[in-house]
């Protein structure tokens, strides 16, 4: 997991190959894995393989295009109703993505968070095509595929952002 965590890279070219039932299982399993605000998991997910559902997410914000010819992708949806801590519920949702991400890196796929939420009319816009019900809210959308394109990780360590209290 360590290796992964530094070689992880946005991927936005996929292969024309559809992503496996069991492949898509274990991204939602290990989203929902994640660690959460008083353990509430406030997330749901859409799982979209609709080629034109696919391409009306691409035009959710400027930055959403690869959506486009993914083979498949996860909307990140979070709760707002009996939440305990709503305040949180999107750092929770973020924590899942960033489980997805890497557990897709793990299984050679790829992946990128296209930031939907806090913004309304990205959030409006996803909520019209997948038909969203008015207590959840769109938080990202995670398309997924088989990498088409390959990348290093930049190294990003800085030791001037480390400050010491001792
Ligand atoms: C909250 C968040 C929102 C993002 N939104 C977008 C987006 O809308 N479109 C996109 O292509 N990439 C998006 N990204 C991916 C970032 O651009 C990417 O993570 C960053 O450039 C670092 O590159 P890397 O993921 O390859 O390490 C987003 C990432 C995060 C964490």
């Amino acid at each position: 997991m360590q290796d992964i965590i530094f070689t992880r890279v946005s991927i936005r070219k996929y292969k024309d190959r559809p992503v496996e039932e069991e492949k898509l299982d274990r991204l939602l399993r290990a989203a929902m894995q994640a660690p959460s605000a008083g353990n509430q998991q406030p997330w749901e997910f859409y799982v979209v393989t609709n080629k034109e559902k696919l391409a009306a997410l691409a035009q959710a914000s400027p930055f959403a295009g690869c959506t486009k010819d993914a083979p498949a992708a996860i909307v990140i949806c979070s709760r707002t109703k009996q939440i305990r801590w709503l305040d949180y519920a999107e750092i929770d949702c973020s924590i899942a993505c960033e489980n997805i991400w890497l557990e897709a890196e793990q299984l050679g796929l790829g992946t990128v968070w296209l930031g939907i939420a806090p913004l309304k009319g990205r959030m409006d816009t996803v909520r019209k095509i997948l038909a969203i019900p008015e207590d959840l809210n769109a938080f990202a959308i995670m398309p997924v595929g088989y990498p088409d394109e390959t990348r290093p990780q930049q190294d990003r360590y800085d030791a001037s952002r480390i400050h010491r209290a001792d």
